[in-house]
């Protein structure tokens, strides 16, 4: 009922009676009362007048679910959003609601998360306040060993967005991290859900630090923010709808092609691992230098001893950073 009452406020220039909104919407004074508190729950200042009615002050920069599927013009990513005050992690939710049966593009944003999840059984810090803490729900016609490639399209469609909005120079820590300035502004995790031939759903989850103003001190060496990079407050809501769009543009495309390759130039472009000396912390580690990302999306690394390799996934450090 609160979008509706919503709508109508964001239709109305001026006011609009209690008594005029429930007979647009068929409710109850008492049920329009209650939908505005829970609005103004959700941040919107609404002013009340008597004799006058309801008025929402313009121009807020929210960040909620009905703001966020209202924002973003796309077709099939963020249709519906769930938005979560506090949650242990949106990957989590993600994985409920395709349970119960959502359908894909369906995504979770979180304003905190108790228990964000990183790769390789790492934690993720989610305070309130700071990031963009997101999962979709995708269901792409590919096999089981295809599902990487959804780490790398995230990453792309992350580094083009971060480098509209604030001009900074994103790059692309191959396969899953955005870097600035060499430290890292997000990561991405992608859980998939298969048997060995079929694919039942994928989860990609994004974490990007917007806002931070201080790091915890184990992480200040390697995490950075948009914030602090751009010595300016970035609006999330402007961040997180750029993000999807990217992701949604990349991923139809990605869905009718089959491939990675039409992304392929632009990944290796913004990609740093090309042409460095990397640290591969496969069982047996091994110095190698990263000579190109193939047509699947792996990165081919040149052994000291010659021979070429091609990494899948694993950990991949840069030497010197
Ligand atoms: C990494 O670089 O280790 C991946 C971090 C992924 C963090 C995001 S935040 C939103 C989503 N929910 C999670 O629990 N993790 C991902």
């Amino acid at each position: 009922m609160y979008y509706k009452i919503l709508e109508e406020l964001k239709k109305t220039e001026s006011y609009i009676s209690g008594e005029e909104l429930g007979e647009k919407l068929g409710v109850s004074r008492a049920a329009i009362w209650k939908g505005i508190q829970k609005l103004k729950e959700q941040g919107y200042e609404i002013e009340a007048v008597s004799n006058k009615g309801y008025h929402i002050v313009r121009n807020q920069d929210l960040y909620n679910g009905i703001e966020i599927e209202e924002v973003c013009n796309t077709t099939k990513i963020a249709k519906e959003v769930y938005f979560y005050e506090q949650t242990d992690s949106t990957n989590n939710c993600i994985r409920k609601l395709a349970k119960e049966g959502k359908k894909e593009g369906v995504v979770a944003v979180a304003e905190i998360q108790t228990a964000g999840k990183g790769r390789r059984g790492k934690g993720w810090q989610s305070p309130k306040g700071t990031g963009i803490w997101m999962s979709m729900l995708l269901t792409p016609n590919i096999t089981p060993p295809e599902a990487p490639v959804l780490t790398l399209l995230a990453g792309l469609a992350v580094c083009r967005a971060v480098r509209q909005q604030t001009g900074l120079t994103a790059m692309i820590k191959w396969p899953n991290d955005i870097l600035i300035s060499n430290k890292k502004i997000c990561g991405i995790l992608t859980e998939l859900y298969a048997e060995m031939d079929s694919v039942h759903f994928v989860i990609t989850g994004i974490g990007i630090n917007v806002n931070t103003e201080v790091f915890p001190e184990e992480l200040q060496k390697t995490a950075t923010s948009l914030k602090i990079e751009k010595g300016e407050t970035i609006s999330r809501k402007n961040m997180i709808k750029a993000v999807i769009e990217e992701f949604e543009k990349i991923y139809l495309q990605y869905e009718k092609e089959c491939s990675f390759l039409p992304f392929r130039e632009e990944y290796k472009k913004y990609c740093i691992n090309v042409g460095k000396e990397l640290q591969v912390l496969s069982k047996q580690p091994f110095i190698a230098k990263g000579i190109d990302i193939t047509e699947q999306g792996e990165l081919l690394v040149q052994k000291q001893t010659g021979e070429k390799v091609v990494v899948f996934s694993g950990e991949v450090s840069i030497r010197n950073i």
